[in-house]
């Protein structure tokens, strides 16, 4: 009977571990995990504290910043988009060190890319490491919900060895470091940042549609913050803690069931990958494996336009300023 028992403690436990489950992560309140990046009133913390409202209107948009750098760790929000007519908005939820190293950042990027009206919003992931911004590793993605109509889980999950990004715990992409990656795969400490802003130059089909303010203000809803990561001293860029906290409720890789899920979503979802894309590369990076009929499936889809806007992130946020202006002198 006793051993009938633990039997059923240890097949739950596995089960909780393999689910890849974070409905037991601690969520924070914002001001104890976050702080305001810019935006004055376009951001708003509302009554409970733990949910935040990011808008974007003419006269700017809205960001927030991590209060502390992380290396390594699983990084998650609950984020309901702007609804109907969002074409060159850009909402991003993404790591970064670009305040710190300017010429060798790193970032892990989920960015959501606006559409014209009854065309949903589709997402996209990037990595940059030690400041190779001129090698994208971009993804775009549809979705299998529409993600203005409710919130939804995103997360990036950033080990030694690899990145996973999941949606409502479904892994979408997983990059394993490689050796021929070098300095490629994020490595140094990062800070989590959320942000809306105008990407009319190229986020809704390579710029072909712009923000239309006759719509705005544009609010994007953040909730449910999960920060478990190992913090580390600014200044030294030494890790606080000893080793990363350790949780059963943060996954540590990918369970057959999950990858299968993965799989089954890549195949229907996936709408662009750098790995096809032969205008950019004449031979695609080395982690990249090419089946044939998936090219021929994403061949179908527009092709995007990439170029024109540096994506180094200061650059990003200085570009988000000069627009500010542009705007009301407009
Ligand atoms: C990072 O880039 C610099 C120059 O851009 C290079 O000297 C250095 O070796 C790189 N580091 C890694 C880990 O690849």
């Amino acid at each position: 009977m006793v051993n009938f028992r633990l039997g059923i403690f240890i097949l739950c436990s596995f089960l909780v571990l393999v689910s890849g489950s974070s409905k037991k992560l601690q969520t924070l309140p914002f001001d104890e995990g976050y702080s305001q990046l810019f935006g004055h009133d376009n951001l708003m913390v509302l009554e409970d504290g733990k949910s935040v409202h990011i808008s974007l209107d003419e006269r700017t948009g809205a960001g927030f910043v991590s209060q502390d750098l992380y290396l390594h760790g699983y990084f998650s929000a609950s984020i309901k988009l702007p609804a109907d007519y969002t074409a060159g908005v850009v909402v991003a939820f993404y790591m970064s060190n670009g305040d710190m190293f300017e010429k060798s950042h790193d970032e892990i990027d989920f960015e959501f890319l606006g559409n014209i009206r009854a065309k949903n919003w589709r997402i996209q992931t990037n990595i940059y490491g030690n400041g190779s911004t001129n090698v994208g590793r971009e993804e775009r993605y549809g979705l299998w919900f529409d993600p203005s109509e409710d919130f939804h889980q995103y997360t990036i999950l950033w080990t030694e060895s690899q990145i996973i990004f999941y949606v409502d715990n479904i892994p979408i992409r997983e990059i394993k470091r490689t050796k021929a990656m070098g300095g490629d795969f994020p490595s140094k400490p990062m800070s989590l940042y959320a942000t809306i802003w105008d990407g009319s130059s190229w986020a809704t089909n390579g710029g072909k549609y712009k923000v239309n303010y006759k719509y705005a203000p544009y609010v994007a809803k953040f909730s449910d913050f999960v920060l478990h990561g190992c913090a580390v001293d600014p200044i030294e860029l030494s890790p606080k803690c000893d080793t990363a906290p350790k949780s059963a409720f943060v996954p540590t890789g990918i369970s057959p069931d999950q990858r299968r899920k993965m799989e089954s979503f890549r195949k229907k979802y996936l709408q662009y990958s750098y790995c096809y894309d032969r205008t950019r590369y004449n031979v695609p990076l080395s982690e990249c494996v090419i089946d044939p009929k998936e090219a021929d499936r994403l061949q179908g889809f527009d092709p995007v336009t990439f170029g024109g806007v540096q994506r180094h992130h200061s650059k990003r946020r200085r570009q988000r300023q000069s627009r500010r202006e542009d705007a009301s002198s407009e």
